[in-house]
């Protein structure tokens, strides 16, 4: 049996994930959200991994996650969907694997629209249709077992500023992690918190509320039919809106 644990804010993370589920035998996939709510015993032998790059590293729930984990599989492989570089998030996972025990064996990087800057359409479309044969290169070999680390490189200069200098700058000059909701645009239509993997939102007065365990990863900030949502300073309009198009919102609510 397997599972791909996975965190995904705009669907790209789940819609890689979901390609590698289809292809392997009794594969099962299960939000970090969900495990971290309710901690088990994994008794897979296939474990994956699946998340998006932030800041040039694992997000910081994700880390936790690794953390918490306790898993004894034959075979452990991550994948993580990034818009430009990885930094050492591949790295900071086998890292992080190594101290509960378990072997990172495959691990590779899938260029995807990046959901935190936004890119224009045509430059989205293309990125999608060129991560179509990776995705397939990807499935091919975790399905088949293979060991590849070749992706899985040090990158210490990211770790020393990259990573803790981007987050200073998103908390302290974005004011990334503070989550408001524009009343007057917000029609209380609940998708914010359906799609929150943290189960972080709920509807108080037919709005919005956040608390205090997000992952940053702008589920709700992009997919708000109404783009009322901010993370601190970053406002989305329209053009900065995106979902991954083969993602739908009962996907992210974890009806695959
Ligand atoms: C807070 C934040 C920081 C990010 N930092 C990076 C980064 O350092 N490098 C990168 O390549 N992409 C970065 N991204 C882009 C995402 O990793 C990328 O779009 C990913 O595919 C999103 O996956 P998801 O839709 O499954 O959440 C960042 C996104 C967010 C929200």
């Amino acid at each position: 049996m397997a599972v791909i644990f996975y965190l995904s804010g705009s669907g790209n993370s789940l819609y890689a994930a979901q390609q590698i589920a289809e292809n392997l035998e009794g594969c099962r996939l299960e939000t970090i959200g969900s495990y971290l709510r309710k901690p088990y015993d994994v008794k897979d032998e296939v474990v994956g991994i699946v998340s998006p790059v932030y800041c040039f590293a694992l997000p910081p729930l994700m880390a936790k996650f690794l953390e918490k984990l306790k898993a004894k599989p034959n075979y452990c492989f991550g994948v993580v969907t990034m818009g430009g570089n990885q930094g050492r998030a591949l790295k900071q996972m086998s890292e992080i694997l190594a101290t509960k025990g378990v072997t990172l064996n495959y691990g590779q990087t899938v260029l995807m629209p990046d959901n935190f800057f936004g890119i224009p359409l045509e430059k989205r479309e293309a990125q999608l249709k060129a991560a179509e044969p990776v995705l397939v290169k990807i499935v091919g070999e975790v399905a088949e077992g293979k060991a590849d680390l070749g992706s899985v490189k040090e990158a210490m200069l990211w770790k020393l500023f990259g990573t803790s200098a981007s987050w200073w700058y998103l908390k302290n000059r974005l004011n990334f992690e503070v989550m408001t909701v524009d009343a007057t645009k917000c029609i209380g239509c609940n998708i914010c918190a359906e799609v929150c993997q943290m189960e972080n939102i709920k509807l108080v007065d037919g709005k919005p509320e956040f608390g205090s365990n997000c992952a940053s990863c702008l589920g709700c900030f992009h997919w708000c039919p109404q783009s009322a949502i901010s993370a601190g300073k970053l406002t989305l309009d329209n053009s900065k809106r995106y979902t991954h198009p083969k993602i739908n919102l009962q996907m992210m609510k974890g009806d695959q």
